[in-house]
């Protein structure tokens, strides 16, 4: 069953998006070489608090943190670790942040430092296919409208599209109905209303599709090791189309 959101919990999914949206403006001052992902995961959980909001991941089906931190060939879920981040990396940070029992989740993926032509390459198609998915949105369209137009917009472009995982409803809970994959057929799938929110979010890699899932039972990696990258923003069907509930807040910051 797919919910349809009331003005008033329309307005709580509001403001759940924006602390992820800020969350995610005030971590990206500190991804540099040097850093671990275990201190990201500190600073983004203790920012989340002072916002007055909850970092769902940490305790979902055992998961340890607020963030995911998904570093070079990790693809997703990737667990906040000592690791240093290095000049050259790529980090996708996910987060999903609970405010007065509504969800928002968005992820995108930074540079660290420098990085290779073929990393911002990646970084910046994957972006472009969420919002091909995005731009799909209105009342009406069908799911299958969304996952055909990332597809395609990732094939056009040579990337792999990791098929196991997508995108998903939100709400009250951050896994909802209905399932939104990065591969599909036009007019396929169910059709969305006006106060639905859904979860979009490409998952692409520079070389083959297929993935693997490490012994800890979480991380997500490319099975060539070639990089991935992940975007994904929270999005609510509105009368005229749709409305971003994670909108990034300094453009500026993106590929600097
Ligand atoms: N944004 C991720 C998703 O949509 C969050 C899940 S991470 C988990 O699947 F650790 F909490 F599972
Ligand atoms: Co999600």
């Amino acid at each position: 069953m797919i919910s349809i959101k009331s003005e008033r919990e329309i307005a709580l999914m509001r403001e759940a998006g924006l602390m992820v949206s800020k969350t995610h403006e005030y971590l990206q001052k500190y991804i540099r070489p040097g850093i671990t992902t275990k201190e990201l995961n500190r600073m983004a959980e203790e920012y989340i608090l002072c916002l007055g909001g909850i970092p769902t991941c940490k305790g979902y089906e055992g998961f340890p943190s607020g963030l995911c931190t998904s570093v070079n060939d990790t693809v997703v879920h990737g667990i906040p670790s000592n690791q240093k981040l290095k000049e050259g990396d790529i980090i996708s940070v996910d987060m999903v942040i609970g405010y007065k029992g509504y969800q928002g989740d968005a992820a995108w993926t930074y540079a660290v430092g420098e990085v290779s032509a073929d990393k911002r390459y990646l970084m910046e198609h994957t972006e472009k296919a969420l919002y091909k998915g995005i731009e799909q949105i209105k009342p009406g369209a069908h799911i299958g409208d969304i996952s055909s137009a990332i597809e395609t917009y990732a094939k056009e472009h040579h990337l792999g599209v990791v098929e196991e995982l997508c995108g998903h409803g939100i709400g009250r809970e951050m896994h909802e109905d209905p399932e939104v994959p990065n591969y599909g057929i036009k007019k396929a799938g169910p059709r969305l209303k006006e106060g639905m929110v859904i979860c979009v979010e490409p998952m692409l890699t520079y070389g083959d599709k297929a993935i693997y899932i490490l012994e800890d039972n979480w991380t997500v990696k490319t099975e060539d090791g070639k990089p991935a990258a992940h975007y994904e923003h929270t999005v609510l069907v509105t009368k005229e189309g749709y409305e971003i509930l994670t909108p990034r807040l300094n453009e500026e910051y993106l590929y600097e």
